[in-house]
This record gives C-alpha cells, sequence and structure tokens, in this order.
C-alpha cells in the first residue's frame, strides 16, 4: 500500500464494500470467548472498541451512558453551551462508581417545591440534606415529597440524621453493599470524622460495581466519557470546564484536521493542560496522522467522508476511501505507538472487523445509533414506523443552529452563502443501544474467529484482505431482504 501520495498521480483506495476477510484456521473455542479489549489512546483503556460519534443527533449523557456501560465511549457533542456541555458530562460521571462524589444536596430551609424542581432537573430521586459546612443533616427521598403540598419546608418532611445509617469516608465496596444490605436501605452518606458529606454510595451502583461488568470505568469506578472541542473562539474555556467535569478525554474534532490552526490550537490546549488525553481529527492520510501525533495527539481520528450524512466528497470532491485511510493512517500511527480511530462508514457489523484488521484500534458510529431510544430527539411517525432524525454536523440545519446558539441574526442572505458537506436526514427506530451493540460485537467476535484471533492484537496481526471484482462484490452483498 502506498504511504506517498504525489500530485498528478492516481492511486488506488479501498472502501469497506472493496474487501472481505481471508477465513483462517480458527484457535477460538467460544466465540464468546474472544478478547475485545482496546486501547482508545494511550492511556484510556475500552472493553470494546466502539464509540458514539460527537454529533448533536447521537451523543448526549443518555447515550454517552449506555455506550459505557456497555464497554465502550461516547463523545459528548459540542454545539451547545459550555456549561450544558460540562452538565452532560457531569451526569455520564455521575451515573455510576459506587461513590457519587458530590451528591446533589438541598438546605433544610428549602422549600418541598425547590426540592422536587432540583428532583426533576438532574434527574435523581432523592436529595441529602446538608447545612452549613456540608453537615449531614437527613435524606429527602421521594417517598418524603409524594403527597406534600410543595409549600413545606424540607426540614419537616426529611429522615433526619439520627434516623440515618451513614458510611465512613474511604469504605469498601464491599462494606457499603453490607450496610445497604443490612439496614434495608437505599442510600447510603458518606461522612468524614466532622460528620460533612463527602460523597454517597447507593444500594443500585453497589449492586451494579459488585456484579462483574463488562463497563468501561476510571480509576474511580465512574464510566467513561468524552466531550468535544473546536479549534476557535471559547475552545479554552470549553476544554478547561469539561476537564473540571472530569471528561477522560476531549476530542479536538474539524472537518479538515489536517490544518495550521488545527495544529496550533491542540498544541495550545497540551501546553495549558499537560495531563489531558487529548484526540485529535479528522485526517485521512499518512502526512496528517504525523503532523497531529507531533501537535500532541493521544489519538488520531480518520475519516474524510464516508460517514453516512456527510456529502464532503459530492461537494469538495475531496476525500479518501475508508479503509484506505485507515491502512495509511494507522500504519504511521503505530509507527508512534499512537492508537488510530476508524470514524464514519460503519454500516455492518463486519466492517468493525475490517477496521481493525486495518489497523484501527477504535471505530466511531453515528448512524447505526442514531434511531436509538438512547439519542438525542423525538421520534416522529411516518407510516407506522418511528423515525428519529440524523443529520450532519456541517448540514445547513446544523449550521443554522450554530448561529442560533450563538444568538446571531439569520437573515436568508447569510443563509443561502453557507455551503453544507452534510445532510439531514431521518433513521428508522432500532431499539436499544444495547441492541445495536449486540450486533456489532457479536460480529466482530465472529469475525475474529474467521480471523483465527483471539484478540484484537491477533486480529491486526492475522487478518488479510481479498479485495473483490464487481461479481464478487455482487455475490457477497446482493442478497434476499
Ligand atoms: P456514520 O457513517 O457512522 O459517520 O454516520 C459518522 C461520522 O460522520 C462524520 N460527520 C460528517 N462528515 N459532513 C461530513 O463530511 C458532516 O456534516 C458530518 N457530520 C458528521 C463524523 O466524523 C461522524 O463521526
Amino acid at each position: 500500500m502506498a504511504t506517498k501520495i504525489e500530485t498528478g498521480k492516481i492511486i488506488g483506495g479501498l472502501s469497506y464494500n472493496d474487501v472481505l476477510l481471508l477465513p483462517l484456521k480458527s484457535k477460538v473455542a467460544s466465540r464468546k470467548d474472544a478478547d475485545t479489549r482496546t486501547y482508545l489512546t494511550k492511556k484510556v483503556k475500552l472493553n470494546i472498541p466502539i464509540i458514539t460519534a460527537n454529533m448533536d443527533s447521537v451523543t448526549e449523557s443518555h447515550m454517552a451512558i449506555a455506550i459505557a456501560r456497555l464497554g465502550g465511549i461516547g463523545i459528548i457533542h459540542r454545539f451547545m453551551h459550555i456549561e450544558r456541555q460540562k452538565e452532560e458530562v457531569a451526569k455520564a460521571k455521575r451515573a455510576e462508581g459506587y461513590l457519587i462524589e458530590n451528591p446533589y444536596t438541598i438546605r433544610p430551609e428549602s422549600t418541598i417545591n425547590e426540592a422536587r424542581e432540583l428532583v426533576e432537573k438532574n434527574g435523581v430521586s432523592g436529595l441529602i440534606v446538608a447545612g452549613n459546612g456540608g453537615k449531614l443533616l437527613g435524606i429527602l427521598s421521594g417517598r418524603d415529597m409524594k403527597f406534600a403540598a410543595g409549600n413545606e419546608r424540607v426540614r419537616d418532611l426529611m429522615t433526619p440524621r439520627k434516623r440515618l445509617v451513614t458510611g465512613k469516608k474511604g469504605i469498601s465496596i464491599d462494606k457499603a453493599a453490607e450496610l445497604l444490605a443490612s439496614h434495608k436501605v437505599e442510600k447510603l452518606p458518606i461522612v468524614d470524622s466532622m460528620d460533612r458529606l463527602v460523597g454517597l454510595v447507593t444500594a443500585k451502583d453497589a449492586e451494579r460495581v459488585l456484579k462483574h461488568d463488562i463497563a468501561a470505568k476510571d480509576g474511580k469506578g465512574r464510566l467513561l466519557v468524552g466531550a468535544a472541542i473546536g479549534i476557535k473562539g471559547d475552545y479554552m474555556e470549553r476544554a478547561d470546564a469539561l476537564l473540571e467535569a472530569e471528561a477522560d478525554v476531549l476530542v479536538l474534532d474539524v472537518a479538515h484536521g489536517h490544518s495550521e490552526s488545527v495544529i496550533s490550537s491542540a498544541k495550545a490546549i497540551k501546553r495549558e493542560f499537560p495531563s489531558v488525553q487529548l484526540v485529535i481529527g479528522n485526517v485521512a492520510t499518512p502526512e496528517g496522522t504525523r503532523d497531529l501525533i507531533a501537535a500532541g495527539a493521544d489519538a488520531v481520528k480518520v475519516g474524510i467522508g464516508p460517514g453516512a450524512a456527510c456529502s464532503t466528497r459530492l461537494v469538495t470532491g475531496a476525500g479518501v476511501p475508508q479503509l484506505t485511510a485507515v491502512i495509511w493512517c494507522a500504519e504511521a500511527a503505530r509507527e508512534e505507538g499512537i492508537p488510530v480511530i476508524a470514524d464514519g462508514g460503519i454500516r455492518n457489523p463486519g466492517d468493525v472487523t475490517k477496521a481493525i484488521v486495518g489497523g484501527a484500534s477504535t471505530v466511531m458510529i453515528g448512524s447505526l445509533f442514531a434511531g436509538t431510544d438512547e439519542s438525542p430527539g423525538y421520534f416522529i411517525q411516518r407510516k407506522g414506523i418511528k423515525y428519529k432524525a440524523y443529520r450532519g454536523m456541517a448540514s445547513l440545519g446544523a449550521n443554522i443552529s450554530r448561529k442560533q446558539l450563538d444568538n446571531m441574526d439569520i437573515n436568508p442572505e447569510d443563509i443561502s452563502q453557507i455551503v453544507p458537506e452534510g445532510v439531514e436526514s431521518s433513521v428508522p427506530h432500532i431499539g436499544s443501544v444495547k441492541d445495536v451493540v449486540t450486533q456489532l460485537v457479536g460480529g466482530l467476535r465472529s469475525g475474529m474467529s474467521y480471523c483465527g484471533a483471539s484478540n484484537l492484537q491477533e486480529l491486526y496481526k492475522n487478518g488479510r484482505f481479498i479485495q473483490l471484482t464487481p461479481l464478487g462484490a455482487a455475490e457477497s452483498y446482493e442478497k434476499l431482504q
């Protein structure tokens, strides 16, 4: 495979559908045992190689929580105000892990109506009542509020401190679970030696953590989550806020990532936040990959125009067929020990296996997740079928939404000047993220068996492609509907 592109020469490029994987002798006894662990960046590990795309019709906190529970990671999109994106990250970080470090609290003198508002806004079932200096004073549960008129004070309806079971700072998950079970309570506030609230363990979280599951987690048992940033305007402030909310990775994402401005912004981020795990994209050439790695990329995102809602190739004429882009970029990135994300163009489970054989460590997916229960937005009905909107982030609608977000005047003349590089469409309802991941990971595991691989490193090493003729492609893909 050529790694140097010379102006004026035509070179070949392949898409996922141009190849099949050569079946090799299998050493995998049971496909269920195939090991799908991988690296998102040099430091961040995942249990399945799947990332949900940072698009406004794909990933907010619901999606991020769902995919991390299944072993992957979601990247919260950036087309919202900084405070909201920060809160989306915080929601994902709070969703699991046995210790919630900053549980929602309320003051004893607040009213039940204020408590109800807080509960609704944050999607929690109850609140911890804390006084001056964070002193634990009680718990206000959903049940306590159920029949209240609303103007009562929290202190009059809460379960008071003396009737609470609590744990000490530093408590182990086993001890916390034991206390929750023996006292038959749902919430265990954790306090320091001065009886100040330092955290909360819920029965649900303790149960989930103890049940050895596949979720992708940080060192504190919380779900992994990433967040996207751009390269203009308030991107530094955004990065700062997202890291304060403890995003595990930042994804510096622009359509044409191989540019001076991306490189200088990436360097600035790395200078300001030296410990950040930074994904940079998108590129589709080895040169682009090397330049982003030199700018500080901890992973490189690859894909110019393969996405289902992309029109970059039609509008600009530029792009690289995705499998070739992955092979080129992964080859260059592997020299530096940096993982590559194959972003866009995954249509079938077999494409995930092909991307990994091509050298990617993970795949990023938009359209296949856009029709799930967990994606943002609402279902609409058409002829008895439910659909959700799916749009490219460079589509006309997304461009207009961005202007609206910035409170810019929108006049028809400006709109007619926009040259979209994405389309607005809709995708049918396909159930939950779990259903989609079951198919994707099931296909990957079977593909690993066909390639004689028991883990993703072996899959990359052993896998071989066969290039298809048009008849070979027809025989492979034209099947009964
Ligand atoms: P799939 O195929 O999984 O691709 O839907 C998701 C990826 O598509 C990219 N993306 C775009 N590309 N114009 C583009 O050229 C757009 O408007 C656009 N919006 C998203 C992005 O890389 C995403 O992860």
